[in-house]
């Protein structure tokens, strides 16, 4: 299996976001995770379109936007015009999910659903096929920095069968990303549970963030 690493820009420096973004790809990560919070869905307030549209020319790696928003349809077309390569969303946040995931995919977007704890799974039972990426998180959304919660890994467990299941019926792949409270001391396990990629934020952009450019390289290589 091939794993990704995503940092979240959520704990980056915002005053320096675009060498935060090409440090960060240059150290190794694999995809940006781009947190996108309205103070509505979740309770705080982040970055939007015109962001992601700046950040777009610092890097050719993936934009991975996590959209914890309500309503999801009308904020697509401007993400996918900003550049956005992946965009998720929870199925909370939409009155039409398999509608919602046809939008993203009509607009050349890969798409995921994003399941927050106490989210049962069965929301992906009847749009697999639209399905590029799920999500799991391992906090509740709006914060970063938090405790992963341990219950988790039994339902990464149970989303890696539902997944593999449906591979080997279609032959189509679908990634599990984890996202909320991933460490260097956590991510084996987490691994193990079954996921293939991994969000961290405040592991990532942590203490001594400023000290030199290549000062990513061991906490990714570590993760
Ligand atoms: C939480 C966000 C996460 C968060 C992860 O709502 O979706 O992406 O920034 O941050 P850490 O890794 O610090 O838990
Ligand atoms: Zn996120």
């Amino acid at each position: 299996m091939s794993f990704r690493i995503a940092p979240s820009l959520l704990s980056a420096n915002f005053a320096k976001l675009g060498e935060e973004v090409a440090n960060v790809i240059a150290s190794g990560a694999d995809w940006i995770h781009f947190d996108v919070m309205d103070n509505h869905y979740v309770p705080n307030l982040t970055i939007g379109p015109l962001v992601c549209e700046a950040i777009r020319p610092c890097t050719t790696a993936p934009i991975d936007v996590h959209l914890m928003v309500k309503p999801v349809d009308r904020i697509v077309p401007d993400f996918a015009k900003a550049g956005a390569d992946i965009i998720t969303f929870h199925p909370e946040g939409s009155e039409h999910v398999d509608r919602s995931l046809g939008l993203i995919r009509d607009s050349g977007c890969k798409a995921g659903l994003v399941f927050n704890p106490a989210t049962p799974l069965t929301w992906m039972d009847h749009v697999m096929d639209k399905l590029d990426v799920v999500l799991l998180m391992s906090v509740n959304p709006g914060y970063g920095g938090q405790s992963f919660i341990p219950g988790t890994l039994d339902k990464l467990r149970e989303a890696r069968a539902k997944i593999d299941a449906y591979t080997a019926r279609t032959g189509r792949q679908i990634l599990l990303e984890i996202d909320g409270g991933v460490k260097v001391d956590n991510i084996a396990e987490i691994a193990r549970a079954g996921a293939d990629t991994f969000v961290a934020g405040s592991a990532v952009f942590g203490a001594g963030r400023d000290a030199d450019p290549h000062r990513y390289d061991s906490v990714l290589a570590s993760l």
